[in-house]
């Protein structure tokens, strides 16, 4: 029986943090033994939103490689790749722009979100390549056949669309393309050190990069139950952030932390000294792989041309069939 195909992407926009690990890299990493699984880096599409200065994108690639790699990616297993090195997503993203339908891109539910929340911060994007960043993404999926999308549920809507695309691409011309599905990933929203949304842009998150003492110091930052002042007040750990991770990095052993702030017998100093032991060793794995990237480079660049070799047999043989279909052979 064959295994599905996977693609999932994302942007090289700097600092990866606890969330986008929990959110979506250990789900990638579970899924590279159940299926066939191709993992961009998507350089092009953060020029969807961030056109100006470009001078970061090379060292954010690089950092995104060992964020991917160190979390557990195997890059015999799966393809791992930069967008931008394999050509044919361009070709087929110019193509499939000329069968999208304008009306579809405007009605995008986060298309004028984005627009309106970017604009507020003084950022123009305008522009006639955010608008077609659906198109780009549904030519990232498609080159490569990939009928299973695990992604978060922001990008849903974008998904519907590269479906109603693989149709039209599929009725016009051959019925070449499956038509992808989501696969989402089971974790919720990880809170930041504030309690909102992790987030780079709140300042609020924990760097994937972290090392044991940033760890520390960034769980003792932690706010609490606001409620609780004396450590002999009752606290209330569902309304505390540190308790929200003892949850995620302590499993069962987190219905005994509860209690005891419940009692007041265990302070939020301690309780929070017991998480970041916990969150340090299990994070350690990641940190030593991470280390030795990190004194590395030259690794890191080969994985990256390992994969975009890969990658580019894939996509060269799809851009055959694709322009066979479109008399353009
Ligand atoms: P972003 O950097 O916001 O584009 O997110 C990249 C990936 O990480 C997406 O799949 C998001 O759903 C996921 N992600 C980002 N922030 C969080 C968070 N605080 N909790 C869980 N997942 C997150
Ligand atoms: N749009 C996705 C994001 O911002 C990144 C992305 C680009 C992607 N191409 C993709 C995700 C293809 C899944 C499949 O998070």
């Amino acid at each position: 029986m064959s295994k599905g195909r996977i693609l999932s992407g994302m942007q090289p926009s700097g600092r990866f943090h606890l969330g986008n690990y929990l959110g979506a890299l250990e789900n990638w990493v579970k899924l590279q033994d159940e299926y066939e699984c191709f993992f961009s880096i998507v350089d092009w599409h953060a020029l969807t939103s961030s056109y100006e200065d470009t001078s970061k994108i090379p060292e954010r690639i690089h950092e995104m490689a060992i964020d991917w790699l160190s979390a557990g990616l195997d890059p015999e297993k799966n393809v791992i790749f930069v967008q931008s090195h394999v050509k044919e997503h361009a070709e087929l993203h110019l193509l499939l722009s000329m069968m999208t339908p304008l009306s579809w891109l405007e009605r995008v539910p986060t298309y004028k979100d984005k627009l309106q929340q970017l604009g507020v911060q003084g950022k123009d994007i305008n522009t006639y390549g955010f608008l077609g960043y659906p198109v780009l993404m549904t030519a990232d999926i498609i080159l490569y056949k990939a009928d299973t999308i695990p992604v978060g549920e922001d990008q849903l809507p974008h998904l519907e669309l590269s479906r109603e695309m693989v149709r039209r691409f599929n009725n016009l011309y051959q019925p070449i393309f499956p038509e992808p599905k989501p696969n989402l990933s089971k974790s919720s929203i990880l809170p930041g050190i504030d309690g909102r949304k992790m987030s780079k842009s709140y300042g609020n998150d924990i760097p994937f990069a972290a090392s044991p003492d940033e760890l520390r110091s960034r769980v003792r930052l932690m706010i609490t139950d606001p409620q609780r002042i004396k450590r002999t007040d009752a606290g209330n750990p569902d309304v505390c952030t540190v308790f929200t991770f003892h949850k995620i990095f302590n499993g069962e052993q987190s219905i005994e932390i509860a209690q005891s702030c419940r009692e007041a017998t265990i302070g939020c100093v301690d309780c929070k000294k017991r998480l970041a032991d916990k969150m340090v060793n299990d994070l350690a794995e990641m940190h030593v792989r991470r280390l030795a990237l990190e004194a590395n480079p030259g690794r890191v660049k080969e994985i990256l041309v390992y994969g975009a070799e890969r990658a580019r047999k894939v996509a060269a043989s799809t851009m055959e069939e694709v322009r066979q279909a479109m008399h353009l052979a």
